[in-house]
């Protein structure tokens, strides 16, 4: 009997005391639940009664002394989203190898403009899974106007790139109505509400008082999050393949971490599992993004005359935080100039980290950036060798930073 307690009683009760919490809101609390069932609360454990998560935040706070771990720990656990992770990696990979194949034939490849390639294709699928082809390609040539155009002066005559930006804005809108009201015809007719990309989810996405967005307002999304999304994947993505050509000590250890995780598995995909374990990769990421300074500043909008050490900001002016300054400030980073992967080993206080900007406005897209790099560089590293055709080629500036010759590279297979 004493052992039926020991074994049984006692998990029991001590699973539901860990569990009360959550019980207590999911099961019991009726006033919380759902419409569809369910109380949609936040995800994450509640800790146990009364004490809360005391006994885990002095766990690190007092006796292992590493704070930013506590509020790490649970950034892996929901802030990462295993979900979204999972549906990015099973999307992307299978364009990067065969594009990654189709280099390493053509031995020379300028890697800003075969990147660009790629990414478009899968933001193209992620977004409103459209595969690669002439829709494609149609969209790409719209895109490419319509970032010259939001980078250009406003002068909306014939001729200007301002006027050619809002024309191709209007084809690729055009472009996705069309996918948009083909995708309710399909819903009236019966076909599954399934989300599998953005526009599905956009479609179905309702507000407190159940109101859908409306079709301009679907397209309008897909449209900013994809200018703001392709060229600064690409973006990074290419700095990563510069520096670590610049810089083989990196690339080692980059190499040997993603080696070691290659061997350990069967599966050419890597998994969304397998991404948070890749460390040093990640470290890799964040300092090509650092480095990169994608986005040399972040404006908000006075909306009422403000006073700031004694000068006043009319109402209506930009205030420009040049975060490239503080991402290239000695006062910030050791060496700043370097490409040091290691400076990661701690964490940065995050005023001094700003490249996905701040506050309620900061980057939509920062994971999706973040893991795609990731992801790229595993199947580089682990299969391919590269150098740049032009170590010295100058860097411009204008209208975003990069190599003169766009990273042109010599890439072979490794012998393995
Ligand atoms: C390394 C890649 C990227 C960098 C460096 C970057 C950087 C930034 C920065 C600095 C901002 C301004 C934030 C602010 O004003 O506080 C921003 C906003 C934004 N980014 Fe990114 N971004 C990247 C990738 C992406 C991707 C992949 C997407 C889309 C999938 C995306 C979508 C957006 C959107 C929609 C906003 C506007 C957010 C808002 O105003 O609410 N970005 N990004």
């Amino acid at each position: 009997m004493w052992l039926a307690v020991v074994l049984g009683v006692v998990p029991l009760l001590m699973w539901l005391f860990w569990q009360w919490n959550n019980v207590w809101y999911e099961l019991i609390t009726t006033n919380l639940r759902s419409s569809e069932g369910g109380t949609n609360l936040p995800p994450g454990h509640m800790g146990i009664p009364i004490i809360g998560e005391m006994f885990t935040f002095l766990w690190y706070f007092k006796f292992l002394r590493r704070p930013d771990d506590y509020i790490n720990s649970k950034r892996r656990k929901s802030v990462n989203q295993p979900e979204a992770l999972r549906r990015i990696a099973a999307t992307v990979q299978a364009r990067m190898i065969s594009a990654l194949e189709s280099w390493a034939k053509r031995r020379v490849i300028t890697s800003y403009k075969e990147i660009k390639k790629v990414t478009f294709e899968n933001m193209g699928m992620f977004f409103a899974s459209f595969e690669p082809g002439h829709t494609l390609d149609m969209l790409d040539e719209y895109f490419v106007g319509l970032v010259n155009g939001v980078r250009s002066y406003p002068i909306n005559l014939p001729g200007f790139a301002y006027y050619h930006g809002l024309q191709c804005r209007k084809k690729a809108v055009s472009i996705f109505k069309e996918e948009l009201k083909k995708r309710k015809n399909n819903i009236e007719n019966g076909s599954s509400e399934s989300v599998k990309d953005l526009m599905d989810g956009l479609m179905m996405l309702k507000d407190e008082e159940g109101g859908r967005l409306s079709d301009m307002e679907i397209v309008d999304n897909i449209v900013s999050v994809l200018i703001g999304g392709y060229e600064s994947i690409t973006l990074a993505t290419m700095w990563a393949v510069y520096y670590l050509a610049k810089y083989p000590k990196v690339l080692q250890k980059l190499r040997d971490e993603n080696m070691c995780l290659k061997s350990s598995k069967n599966e050419q995909f890597v998994t969304s599992d397998e991404i948070l374990k890749m460390k040093y990769t990640m470290k890799v990421v964040d300092e090509t993004i650092r480095m990169a300074n994608i986005s040399p500043f972040i404006f908000r909008t006075t909306t009422k005359d403000v006073t700031y050490k004694g000068h006043t900001i009319p109402k209506g002016w930009n205030v420009l935080l040049w975060i490239r300054y503080l991402h290239t400030s000695p006062e910030n980073f050791i060496d700043p100039l370097c490409f040091n992967p290691d400076r990661w080993d701690v964490s940065m206080a995050p005023e001094t980290y700003q490249v996905f900007g701040g506050g309620s406005r900061i980057c939509a897209g920062n994971m999706l950036a973040r893991v795609q790099v990731a992801i790229f560089l595993y199947h580089l590293s682990t299969r391919y060798k590269w150098e740049l055709v032009n170590p010295d080629a100058k860097i411009k500036y204008l209208s975003n930073p990069k190599p003169e010759d766009g990273a042109e590279i010599i890439i072979e297979k490794l012998d393995l």
